[in-house]
């Protein structure tokens, strides 16, 4: 797959990790940076890899800070972005089962290299289930679109 890929500087080191563990299984990774430890803002990185995601350039992304939650924060406001916080194997299986989720978030200090590579290995290997769930996800767009659901 054609992945965006980011972090700040506290996902840096995982992320510079994963592009290499997804290059040799044989993704491609746009890797949008940092690409140093220097502290840099989340929401920017969030906003790149979201863009390449919705444009179609990418097929999916991930983001990586140090809890993944300010990349998922700043992710979701991009509109037509999914994106899930995910340090656990389940979550990630069926947030691409029932949300389509499109971004992968995770934290670097939540979450060790195995278990990321893991995590990123049943995300991209999930399809969305679609049935029942495809409304759901609807939903979220009309939200997105300023509409009520009440
Ligand atoms: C940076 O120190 C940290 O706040 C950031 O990586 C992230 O965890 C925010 O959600």
């Amino acid at each position: 797959m054609i992945i965006a890929i980011g972090s700040d500087h506290g996902g840096f080191e995982l992320k510079e990790k994963l592009v290499k563990y997804l290059e040799d299984n044989g993704h491609q990774c746009v890797n949008v940076g940092c690409h140093t430890s220097d502290s840099v803002n989340y929401a920017p990185i969030a906003e790149k890899v979201s863009r390449k995601v919705v444009s179609g350039e990418c097929e999916t992304g991930i983001l990586v800070c140090g809890t993944g939650i300010g990349m998922s924060l700043a992710a979701n406001k991009i509109k037509g972005i999914r994106a899930a916080c995910c340090s656990d194997y389940f979550s990630a299986k069926y947030t691409r089962l029932h949300n389509d989720a499109n971004v992968l978030c995770m934290g670097a200090r939540v979450v060790g290299y195995g278990l990321a590579c893991e995590l990123c290995d049943v995300f991209l290997a999930t399809e969305f289930e679609g049935g029942r769930h495809q409304s759901r996800i609807d939903e979220i767009a009309r939200l997105e679109n300023g509409e009520t659901l009440l």
